[in-house]
């Protein structure tokens, strides 16, 4: 099958498309006819090798986690799924092998396609939907009528961290430049900030602020914060496990980290409110397999609106 794969740590050269072995599912598995794929920091993080402790020194190395697909095979223990089935997901931990015309998954890691998209958009939706559901529901507990605050609203879990707290019924506020207001406000955000532009208070104070770009620390959004409010962050840095750690015992006022996992119930919620008209899928660009480079490159911009999307066909 034809791949894409890193071949050493670096620049986003170092990818390119490869013939690979076709993967055999084991009994637990699926293995999935991979009509798209996305990518996401995590893609750029790992090819640069920012991950290399985990992802080894075995090149080549397959890439990209999140597909939309059809199953082509089902190991003799998967019984949710059929032949045939369409379906999308996420692959967890840090092997890679979406960007491929196969990969193989675990039960419990994909679901049925939302009905009523491409599979380019499906695509777009598990990584970044599910780490919002999971930061916001599992480590905020976000309920009907709270004030959240979403920093980098306008790229891949931010746009869907701000559909998925209108569901929820939050007021929200998102910051993201001025170019992208219009935009959010689209998505349902009460009102925009351009994060060049200093106040983002105005007066008011948040139960959640969810740090998606990962520049707003606790210790800046604490005056922010309402008295049982909560900061949760997606990115790991030092600063963050230091907040999630003092503020465990020391403080109403809680610090979290959301680390994605890849599960089918959430997948489910995400395709029933994609199916309902609530949650729609945000593509910036679609490359065909042969551009990732190109795909990388428009990632590590930091100003995807959405999602990069990966045509294999
Ligand atoms: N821990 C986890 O499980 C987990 C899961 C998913 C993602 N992450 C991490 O979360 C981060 C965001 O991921 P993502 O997929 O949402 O990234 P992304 O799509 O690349 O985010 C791009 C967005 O960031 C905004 N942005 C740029 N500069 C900004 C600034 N100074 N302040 C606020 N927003 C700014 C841009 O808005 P403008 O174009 O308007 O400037 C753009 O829309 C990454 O570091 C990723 O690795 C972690």
């Amino acid at each position: 099958m034809k791949a894409a794969t890193i071949t050493s740590y670096g620049p986003p050269d170092v990818l390119s498309i490869h013939d690979m072995p076709t993967p055999r599912p084991r009994s637990d598995e699926v293995l999935v006819r991979v009509r798209a794929a996305a990518i996401n920091p995590k893609d750029t993080f790992i090819r640069k090798g920012r991950f290399k402790r985990f992802t080894g020194r075995h090149f080549p190395l397959l890439t990209g986690f999140d597909f939309a697909g059809e199953v082509a095979a089902v190991g003799a223990a998967v019984t949710d799924t059929t032949v045939g089935e369409a379906v999308y997901g996420m692959l967890d931990g840090w092997q890679g092998g979406a960007c491929a015309e196969y990969v193989a998954v675990k039960a419990g890691r994909f679901c049925k396609k939302p009905e009523g998209v491409s599979f380019d958009e499906a695509a777009a939706l598990p990584l970044v939907s599910l780490t919002a559901l999971q930061a916001l529901r599992n480590h905020a507990g976000i309920a009907s009528g709270m004030q959240v605050c979403v920093n980098g609203a306008s790229g891949g879990v931010g746009s869907m961290a701000v559909q998925i707290a209108k569901i929820m019924g939050a007021e929200v506020t998102a910051i993201s430049s001025e170019q992208n207001h219009d935009f959010l406000e689209s998505l349902g955000a009460d009102r925009c900030i351009d994060y060049r532009h200093g106040d983002i208070g105005r007066g008011r104070q948040f139960e959640i602020f969810f740090d998606v770009f990962g520049n707003r620390p606790f210790r800046s959004v604490k005056p922010i914060l309402s008295r049982r409010g909560v900061w949760v962050s997606t990115v790991i840095q030092p600063h963050v496990f230091l907040s999630v750690a003092l503020t465990r015992f020391f403080s109403h006022r809680k610090a979290k980290l959301v680390v994605v996992k890849s599960r089918g119930e959430d997948l489910a919620q995400v395709r029933r409110w994609v199916a309902a008209g609530l949650l729609r899928p945000i593509v910036h660009d679609v490359f065909p397999l042969e551009k990732i480079r190109e795909a990388h490159v428009q990632q590590e911009t930091k100003h995807t609106r959405g999602k990069i999307v990966i045509h294999i066909g």
